[in-house]
């Protein structure tokens, strides 16, 4: 196997551990949030120096609102400020930013900013920036079943004609491949509602590292155990 193809192309991560982070730190749980920017810069630097095409980021789950409000609150006022605030890092290194997740729940100026970051960034290459932000696979699934079943009813297709890839299609994640490798930090062994489709081939990690404290060598770790599984797929060699 030739270097380049033990790079996983897509690589999601569920960054957890910011609430234990700053508890251990003596600090409120939104500063946690705040120690986990820069995580995800390095991270994204590091994704697209191995040459990694697509990173997606676990940030907010449907279930995340029912947090405590200023620590929701928080975030919110986080995402607003990040999104926008990156911008020109993305455009200089070539940053394709797109958001999953049902968005018609947050604020406007989220909203925005969302929309303005995915608009301006459409041109970029070199790596594919994912942001799962009000998402669950449940929610996700549910709102793809929707749209297959509206096309039913108008007529425009056949509940048989219904394939995977109809369902893969109707996903938030049209388009972008399955990931290869989820990564969880916190050592919490779970997937928490996160891409449950399109990780049945994922390979899995779960390291203990908490998220504020994830280093670009902790990312290579986790690119180098990717390296040493032995994906089947099902078959036999
Ligand atoms: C992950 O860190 C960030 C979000 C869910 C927004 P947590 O806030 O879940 O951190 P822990 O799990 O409480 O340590
Ligand atoms: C999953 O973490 C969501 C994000 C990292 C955004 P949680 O901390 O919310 O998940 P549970 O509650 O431990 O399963
Ligand atoms: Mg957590």
């Amino acid at each position: 196997m030739s270097e380049q193809k033990r790079i996983p192309q897509h690589i999601a991560i569920i960054m957890d551990g910011n609430g234990r982070w700053a508890e251990q730190h003596g600090k409120e749980r939104y500063e946690g949030h705040i120690a986990g920017v820069e995580p995800v810069r390095t991270s994204l630097r590091r994704a697209a120096q191995l040459g990694v095409k697509y990173l997606t980021l676990y940030a907010f789950s449907t279930e995340n609102w029912g947090r405590p409000q200023p620590e929701v609150d928080a975030l919110m006022e986080l995402f607003c400020k990040c999104i926008v605030g990156e911008l020109p890092n993305f455009l200089e290194e070539g940053v394709r930013f797109r958001a999953i997740g049902e968005r018609s729940r947050f604020p406007e100026q989220v909203r925005n900013n969302l929309d303005r970051a995915e608009k301006e960034t459409a041109h970029c290459e070199r790596i594919t920036l994912i942001v799962a932000l009000n998402y669950s696979s449940r929610d996700e699934i549910t709102r793809a079943v929707q749209r297959i079943a509206a096309r039913v009813s108008r007529g425009e297709l056949r509940p048989e004609e219904i394939t995977p890839q109809t369902v893969s299609s109707s996903l938030d994640t049209a388009g972008i491949p399955d990931p290869d490798l989820v990564i969880r930090t916190s050592g919490e062994c779970r997937l928490s509602n996160f891409l449950l489709w399109q990780s049945s081939y994922a390979e899995l990690w779960f390291p203990e590292v908490l998220w504020p404290d994830f280093t670009a060598r902790d990312f290579d770790r986790a690119v180098e155990e990717y390296a040493r599984r032995d994906r089947r797929f099902g078959l036999v060699k």
